[in-house]
């Protein structure tokens, strides 16, 4: 028997003071892509916004559905739009943010364990990183990879069965 630990980092600030602007920008987009959001089932309306290695930001939200599971995540519905729209053009980053239809929500969330999975595939695709920026109103969290939420995920290499 062998133990392997994999480490997970992320970073939280308490406030945006210490964000690039690029990063506070993105977060602003995703702020605005919520107001798109199709939750009249949960309420929770979720915004994303990624940020494409062109710089050009593609906005995407929840959209949900009388039959609970077709609707879709907007983490999903970003990323399966950017690389269908501009398959060339890997994403580079991703901020989430969500509201209540009120306010927006205090405490930042993780994209779904689907959603990374999708956001894991779009990484090994382009082969570049995508930075993960998760806001909430008192605490915003970046990673500075998918991976760090889903150290142990399924790709390309399991299908092959070959040694990782
Ligand atoms: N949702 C997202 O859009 N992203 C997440 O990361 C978590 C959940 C959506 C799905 C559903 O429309 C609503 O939020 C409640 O789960």
């Amino acid at each position: 028997m062998k133990k392997k630990e994999l480490t997970s980092t992320v970073y939280e600030y308490p406030s945006r003071q210490e964000l690039t602007s690029q990063q506070s920008q993105l977060i602003d987009e995703a702020r605005k892509a919520a107001s798109t959001a199709y939750a009249p089932y949960s309420n929770f309306f979720v915004g994303a916004a990624v940020r494409l290695e062109n710089q050009q930001i593609v906005h995407a939200s929840n959209q949900e559905n009388s039959a609970f599971p077709s609707g879709l995540c907007a983490e999903r519905t970003a990323v399966f739009y950017a690389n269908a729209r501009y398959p060339q053009t890997p994403v580079i980053a991703l901020a989430i943010a969500a509201n209540n239809g009120e306010e927006p929500i205090k405490k930042p969330f993780p994209p779904c364990g689907a959603c990374l999975q999708v956001l894991l595939e779009s990484e090994r695709r382009y082969q570049t990183p995508i930075e993960i920026i998760l806001f909430g109103s008192e605490k915003i969290i970046v990673a500075e990879n998918v991976e760090q939420f889903l150290p142990h995920g399924f790709t390309e290499v399991n299908l092959r069965d070959s040694d990782q």
